[in-house]
This record gives C-alpha cells, structure tokens and sequence, in this order.
C-alpha cells in the first residue's frame, strides 16, 4: 500500500488547537504557533514552495506575492470570510483557487452589531466606565444623568443585505425598530414580509430617513466610500451609525469630521481604514463618549473561529482530492 504525500500547507497564524491538530493529521502544515504576523518576505518564501496558503485578514496576500508562487501552488484557502486582504484577480490570472469562511461567522457578527447599536445610543461604555475609572466618585442615580436615546421604535437602515445584514435585521425587529434596507437586488418576498422590510433602491433616500444606520456590506472595488463625505452629510443630526464589516466601506476622516461637529449623533465601530492602526481622533471621540470602538472583534468566538477552520479544511481536502471546493471566491466583476 502506498502512502499518499500530504499537502504541504502553510498558515499564517495561530488557530485554535483544535484546528491544528486536524490540520497536523490531515497536512504537512507548517504551524504559527507563537502567532508573529508573518512579514511579506516570509509569505513570498512560503508560496514559492508550499502547495496551499491559509492566510487570515491580517495578511495582504498582493499580485507581487502571488506572483511569486511556485508552480504547485494552486490554493488559498483563506482563514475570513471577507477576501479583501486577497488580490483574487491576481490569482485567477495565475490559475490560483481562492476559497474563503462563509455562513459561520453571520450569527456572531450579527450579535456584535447589535451590541454597538444598543451600546452607542445607550451609553454602554461611559457607564461602564464611571465605576471602574473613578471608583468611589459616583454619586446614585439622578433622574437626568447619563441619559441615552431609546432605539425601541426607531428606524434601522441596513446597507448590504446578504446573509450577516439580514441577521442583524432579525435582531433589531426584536428589539422593536423597524426594518429599512439597501442592497444591490431586493431581497426575497418572504424574507421582506417576515422582517416587514423596506427596500430603497436609492441608498441616499434611505439613509437621510432612517435613525440608525448598519454597514453589513462585504468590501468591494464597488464599496470603497460607498458611504462617502456627501452621503454622510445626508444623515439626520440625531442619527447613529454602525460599522461591523469593513473600515473602507465609510470614508472614515469624513466619519470624524461630522462626528466632531456634531452632525450625526454618534457612531459604533468594530472595523477600521488602516487596521491595526486606529486614527487617535477617533480614540478621542471614544474617550468622550461620542463613539464606541471595539477591536475588529464582533465574529471573535472560539465556536465561529472553529467553524472557520472546519471548513478551511473541508476546502483544502476538497481541492486536493480533485474537486470544486464549496467555498470558492470568483473575481468581481
Ligand atoms: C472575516 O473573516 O472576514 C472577519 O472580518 C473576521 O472577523
């Protein structure tokens, strides 16, 4: 009996033990084990030899890495759901697969948005703050402090309707606001009846109407400052808005200005232009209670991050045993 030659399979990060070993067992995978963000060099040096790359959002898998792919490199199996961070027609240029995480991340990313749409208008993060930054200081409760707006009855508009966008409407129906969307197609008469759904075609007219805002659209060449300066300024003053799904998607100095000018009431942001770097105004707008900024952690659960590793490895075994992986990324077109 003959034993077949395991894949050679590198990936970027530190993943869940879990996930690790499958991947020892099923791959000669070459581990992060100290979870160092490995630096362009490195990534060029690993493609010219391994057969499939796992890379996460942290890594920006560019047309000058992929052309330096060996010849054996025929897969990236991407440890996202977004592939932004991948230069998709770079690879399929050089007849590279691109696969990615969907579905397992919606129901995570979902409660995460809707903890920054209650957080924001709601205060969450001043008042936590009051009792741990200056202990002993609080005076009782007083019928006028630390009011926040309702969001009970309020309008919710949803720019990006897929799977996590429809998720979050799910959620906010629940909490008593009513359902406003944007999207490139309507969604399906079934899903707008039981969500009680409105589409607006035209993303200015919704967004100059509705209290809240979601951005749940994927970054795109298409989506690049969809929410740009003049959109913005078409925001209601006592509006909020809410980012859980790519920076880009909002032209964030534009963001800071009207926040500081008080144009829109405030803003809940899991997602940054230039992450890891976070723009110290926006920190200071946190600091003053105006936004809340979390660190690009609204699908961090050790259940989803599993699930995101279950089905790289559905990819990669997929590919390698002759097949179209189920999670295949196409070009844009
Ligand atoms: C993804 O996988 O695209 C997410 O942004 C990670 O949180």
């Amino acid at each position: 009996m003959t034993t077949k030659k395991k894949p050679k399979v590198y990936v970027t990060r530190k993943l869940p033990d879990a996930v690790e070993t499958r991947m020892r067992e099923l791959f000669d995978a070459e581990l992060n084990i100290d979870d160092r963000p490995r630096t362009k060099d490195e990534l060029i040096e690993a493609v010219r030899s391994v057969d499939v790359l796992v890379p996460t959002v942290t890594d920006r898998v560019d047309a000058e890495i992929i052309e330096e792919a060996g010849p054996q490199m025929k897969l990236i199996a991407s440890f996202s759901n977004g592939t932004d961070h991948i230069d998709i027609e770079a690879a399929a240029r050089r007849g590279i697969t691109v696969t990615n995480t969907p579905n397992v991340l919606t129901e995570d990313t979902a409660d995460m948005t809707m903890a920054l749409i209650l957080a924001v208008p709601r205060r969450l993060a001043e008042g936590a703050r009051v009792l741990t930054d200056s202990p002993g200081e609080w005076a009782g409760w007083s019928p006028t402090w630390m009011l926040g707006r309702r969001i009970h009855g309020k309008r919710i508009g949803i720019v990006g309707m897929g799977r996590i966008g429809t998720a979050v409407a799910r959620r906010a129906k629940a909490f008593g606001l009513s359902i406003h969307y944007h999207n490139r197609k309507r969604v399906n008469p079934a899903t707008e009846d039981e969500l009680e759904a409105t589409y607006w075609d035209s993303l200015d007219q919704m967004l100059a109407r509705v209290d809240i805002v979601s951005v749940n659209c994927p970054s795109t060449p298409a989506t690049y400052h969809l929410i740009s300066a003049r959109r913005l300024a078409l925001l209601q003053p006592t509006s909020y808005i809410v980012n859980t799904a790519r920076g880009d998607v909002i032209d964030e100095a534009a963001l800071i200005k009207i926040l500081r000018e008080g144009k829109i009431a405030g803003a809940g942001l899991d997602v940054f232009e230039n992450e890891p770097a976070v723009n110290p105004k926006l920190v200071k707008l946190a600091n003053e209670g105006k936004v809340v900024i979390l660190p690009h952690m609204s699908s961090a659960t050790l259940e989803g991050r599993i699930d995101m590793g279950d089905k790289v490895i559905i990819n990669i075994r997929t590919f390698i045993d002759g097949h179209r992986p189920p999670n295949r990324v196409l070009p844009f077109r």
